[in-house]
């Protein structure tokens, strides 16, 4: 762990002595888009949607003591340990990634990877809140941090993303439940080159056979199809939901092979 990071870690504990969170009763179930938490901030208590990450990133340390302290997320710590130990397999030198980091929300995943020594990571977020909690909580890991919405990219932003040369992709934490769609995850994919590193989780369900929903069929058919060459992929606890459950994610690390063409999303 650099210094950096660990005196990044002492500030955040500092503000979490302040935070006070409650979550539901454990008896009550609710689907990860619907889970929420009641939080007291400058003396008022308020309901906060987990899903809703304006409100989340908007609480300094708020996000990282809900979702990772208390909910025991392990996300972002799982994936750059298989990133790494699959480029060390490879030979290959984190130094020489340029990566995308989609759904980079505060940074948390952004400052894995400078932590394994990328020194060009580019973040990407739909809401501004996001882009503005990276900045105010991680200073300096995204060379760049784009507010966009990969389902339709402007001519500007795909042709500054393109010229990055992308050869590395993460996304943690950031697919299906209403957050980044399959498109999304397509056009994102579709920025990095040939050979490149792909890393990602996703609800281990959604890989099943029996899963039908659009996630389950892109993952399956690009797995199968070897548009995505997998490496490695490790069924883990991503977290536990607010009913105190473990929700089982599973984590992918693969190299591209082409693009993700347009039929497989239909
Ligand atoms: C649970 S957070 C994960 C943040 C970070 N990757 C981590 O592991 O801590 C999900 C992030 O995905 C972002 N997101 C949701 N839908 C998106 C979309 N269509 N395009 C880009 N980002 C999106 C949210 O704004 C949020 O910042």
């Amino acid at each position: 762990m650099t210094v950096a990071t660990s005196t990044r870690i002492e500030q955040r504990s500092a503000l979490h002595d302040d935070l006070r969170i409650a979550l539901p009763p454990a008896d009550l179930s609710f689907t990860q888009d619907e889970e929420w938490c009641v939080v007291r901030v400058n003396g008022e208590w308020r309901e906060i949607r987990l899903h809703d990450y304006d409100e989340l990133f908007s609480v300094p340390g708020l996000y990282e003591h809900l979702i990772y302290d208390i909910l025991k997320c392990d996300s972002p710590a799982r994936i750059r340990k298989l990133l790494e130990a699959e480029l060390a397999a490879s030979g290959t030198q984190a130094g020489t990634l340029r990566a995308l980091d989609l759904g980079a929300g505060n940074g948390m995943v952004g400052e894995e990877l400078a932590d394994m020594g990328v020194e060009f990571i580019v973040g990407a977020d739909i809401i501004e809140a996001a882009a503005d909690a990276a900045q105010r909580d991680r200073p300096g890991i995204y060379a760049n941090y784009h507010v966009v919405d990969m389902t339709q990219l402007n001519q500007t932003d795909r042709r500054e993303l393109a010229g990055y040369r992308f050869n590395c992709l993460t996304c943690v934490a950031a697919l299906g439940f209403g957050d980044i769609p399959t498109e999304a995850f397509a056009n994102a994919y579709n920025l990095i080159e040939p050979g490149g590193w792909i890393a990602f989780n996703i609800k281990s369900s959604f890989l099943s056979q029996n899963d039908s929903s659009e996630f389950a069929k892109l993952i399956q058919s690009v797995m199968v199809d070897k548009t995505l060459d997998v490496r490695k992929t490790q069924r883990y606890q991503h977290r536990v939901g607010t009913n105190r459950q473990p929700i089982q994610y599973t984590a992918i690390v693969g190299n591209k092979r082409r693009d993700i063409r347009e039929e497989t999303l239909t």
